[in-house]
């Protein structure tokens, strides 16, 4: 009797890590608990959410896709609800999950991939900030980068070319005295880009929290932007610059929510914040289309015009091989990334919007 109550409690315990394995194998994740189970059906259902008020923006369908041109890449129309876009509860939740998984939930694997039109590959990177933390740019710091560039000096996180070809793609734009939005910022470089050409103000949007004692300078997280759009108290911007950045949004690396469209809803919203005939200028990792995640978007022909509807395309210094030629498709799918730069157009009369 004893020793069959042995077999069967035997039977049991493996009966059951062989079955979270296999939960954990079918979900490409590393979760296994009920907790983190309850946690991915909390997703489902924001994301269920997201779809209902994001309209156009969060449809990728070849056949539901309205391309109305050719540019560098398809020129596509979204028509979308400014106000529903901003909708708090539901784009600027906080993420469900203690970290994210290490691979695309299989029930979002499709909206991630265009439908499986883009490849991917896994490589992991935990880049949250703990609540407790937040970047600190004091006057000082960000007037040494504007002294700086003022002589000649390059400030960038990403080395000189990335500082040159932006400084190149701004030659597009007009910043003296402009009010402009930066997407993404880890450090103030580009900030102090602007200021040093004279902008009037830069506002800047980051997940985490950052403090700074400048008085041109302005930052918001996500929450606090949706607010201020909402409450009516936010300018409307002469343009917005991201580099870097948006090819993040919604993976979860930052602590941010999953959101297999969180960067055609970045650029969405962008459009909204911008005056009509305001610029975008956005850097990306280029190649083909491809997603390392939970690391970065690479956006080709396919993803870049999801990402720019409704933007008109003014300038670019991307090489179009670069979604073609087979070295840099295995770099690509190796994790390799190469950043390239768009200037955009919001442009109400061109799209009919
Ligand atoms: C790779 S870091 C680089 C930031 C910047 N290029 C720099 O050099 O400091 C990317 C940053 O973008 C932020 N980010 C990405 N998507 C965002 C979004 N949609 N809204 C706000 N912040 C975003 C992340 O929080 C992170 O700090």
């Amino acid at each position: 009797m004893q020793k069959k109550c042995l077999v069967a409690l035997l039977l049991f315990v493996t009966g059951t890590y062989f079955y979270s394995e296999v939960a954990r194998f079918v979900k490409g994740s590393n979760y296994s608990s009920s907790k983190e189970d309850l946690a991915l059906q909390a997703v489902q259902t924001r994301f269920q959410k997201v779809k209902a008020e994001c309209g156009q923006i969060c449809i990728t369908e070849q056949a539901k896709t309205n391309v109305i041109g050719k540019g560098w890449y398809n020129i596509v129309r979204k028509p979308f609800s400014c106000k529903k876009i901003f909708n708090y509860d539901v784009f600027d939740s906080s993420t469900e999950l203690e970290e994210s998984p290490h691979k695309i939930p299989a029930f979002l694997y499709d909206e991630f991939t265009y439908q499986g039109r883009v490849h991917v590959s896994n490589m992991f990177r935990n880049d949250e900030t703990p609540f407790s933390k937040y970047a600190d740019w004091n006057k000082d710091m960000v007037q040494n980068l504007v002294t700086k560039i003022r002589h000649g000096i390059p400030t960038s996180s990403y080395g000189a070319k990335a500082y040159s070809s932006l400084k190149l793609a701004m030659h597009h734009t007009k910043n003296t005295g402009a009010h402009v939005l930066v997407i993404g910022s880890q450090k103030p470089w580009v900030e102090a880009m602007l200021l040093e050409q004279g902008a009037s103000h830069v506002s800047t949007l980051d997940y985490s929290s950052i403090k700074c004692d400048h008085p041109q300078i302005t930052t918001y997280t996500p929450p606090e932007l949706t607010a201020a759009f909402l409450s009516g108290t936010l300018p409307v911007f002469d343009g917005v610059v991201s580099y870097s950045s948006i090819e993040h949004s919604g993976l979860g690396r930052y602590g941010d929510a999953l959101n297999p469209y969180g960067d055609l809803i970045a650029m969405a919203r962008a459009w909204c914040l911008v005056k009509d005939l305001g610029f975008a200028v956005v850097g990306v990792p280029t190649g083909p289309d491809h997603i390392t995640f939970n690391l970065h978007r690479v956006y080709g022909p396919l993803m870049y015009s999801h990402l720019f509807a409704n933007w008109q395309q003014v300038y670019t210094d991307t090489d179009i091989n670069l979604y073609v030629s087979e070295k840099h498709r295995k770099r690509t799918y190796g994790g390799g990334f190469f950043h390239t730069i768009h200037v955009l157009r919001k442009n109400r009369t061109f799209f009919a919007l």
